[in-house]
């Protein structure tokens, strides 16, 4: 495999356990808004796709949906259990127009024209080098070819992240670190503006970059496997990652007090920012 992103390679291969373990729970803070960047592409039947960052494999199958039996999706991960499990899962779901390959999307050798559609879901946020990347997605894709994602906004429109990290904090007394602005991480693509120069500058045309923010929602009797859940990613997982079990549970408390404090009507909502971003190659 050709791999320039040798750091990322490393932390999603310690990654991916916890993903794959966590992947129906990470469909509540993805799966809506996933569908909104797929939507975007307009899929039609036979067409030829490639999912970028792939993960555990639920938008490589639902696109695979979208395109039909004619059609194929490739999805791509730098992670080998993340793609372990998106083949256990076609296999499961019975579907034969998907593939998965091993490769880092910036260095990948893509054969040019090969695809329709690229799409991510939360997937090209981690290159060192994004104009490279996308550049190079754009070779893979037809003349016509379309590009859409969906990314995170600043950390601050995304309560959801924010407030276990803020209970992170108040356990370890010390900020979850975080990337430099624009490095490699959930948030290098947060800037409206960085994107479309990013895209413009890999060669994309026509480039849209709209934000949308909403919700994500629990139910209040759901409080204590949410928190649980929040902990072990992101920020607050860097940020718990060596604590002792008793700073931990303090983490833990703090999380689940903060939540019980925003419930209204049996449910506590929480501040979720993306951005929806699309392009013509
Ligand atoms: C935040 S996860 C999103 C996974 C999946 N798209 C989803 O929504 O569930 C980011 C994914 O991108 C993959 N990834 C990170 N850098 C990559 C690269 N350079 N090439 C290919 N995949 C990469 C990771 O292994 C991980 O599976």
């Amino acid at each position: 495999m050709d791999l320039v992103n040798t750091e990322q390679a490393e932390q999603w291969a310690l990654m991916a356990p916890t993903w794959v373990e966590m992947e129906g729970r990470l469909e509540r803070t993805s799966g809506a808004v996933g569908r909104m960047a797929m939507d975007r592409l307009d899929l039609r039947p036979g067409e030829r796709v490639v999912d970028l960052g792939c993960g555990t494999g639920p938008t490589t199958v639902e696109l695979a949906g979208r395109v039909g039996p004619e059609g194929r999706v490739v999805g791509m991960d730098i992670a080998t259990a993340m793609l372990d499990r998106a083949r256990q899962r076609a296999a499961e779901e019975g579907v034969t127009n998907v593939s998965f390959v091993h490769a880092d999307v910036q260095a990948h050798q893509f054969d040019e024209g090969e695809f329709d559609a690229a799409f991510s879901r939360f997937g090209v946020m981690f290159y060192a080098d994004p104009v490279a990347a996308f550049a190079n997605v754009r070779r893979a894709l037809t003349p016509a070819g379309r590009l859409s994602f969906v990314c995170w906004q600043e950390a601050l429109a995304n309560e959801w992240m924010t407030l276990p990290a803020m209970a992170v904090m108040s356990a370890t007394n010390a900020p979850p670190a975080m990337p430099e602005p624009g490095a490699p991480g959930p948030f290098a693509l947060c800037d409206p503006d960085r994107v479309r120069s990013i895209l413009t500058g890999a060669g994309f045309a026509t480039v849209e970059v709209t934000p949308h923010n909403d919700h994500v929602t629990a139910e209040e009797g759901d409080i204590e496997n949410f928190a649980g859940s929040a902990l072990r990613v992101g920020a607050a997982g860097r940020g718990l990652k060596d604590a002792d079990d008793a700073t931990k549970q303090k983490a833990y408390d703090a999380t689940v007090d903060a939540l019980r404090a925003k419930v209204e009507g049996g449910v506590v909502r929480l501040a979720r920012g993306v951005l929806l971003a699309s392009a013509r190659a």
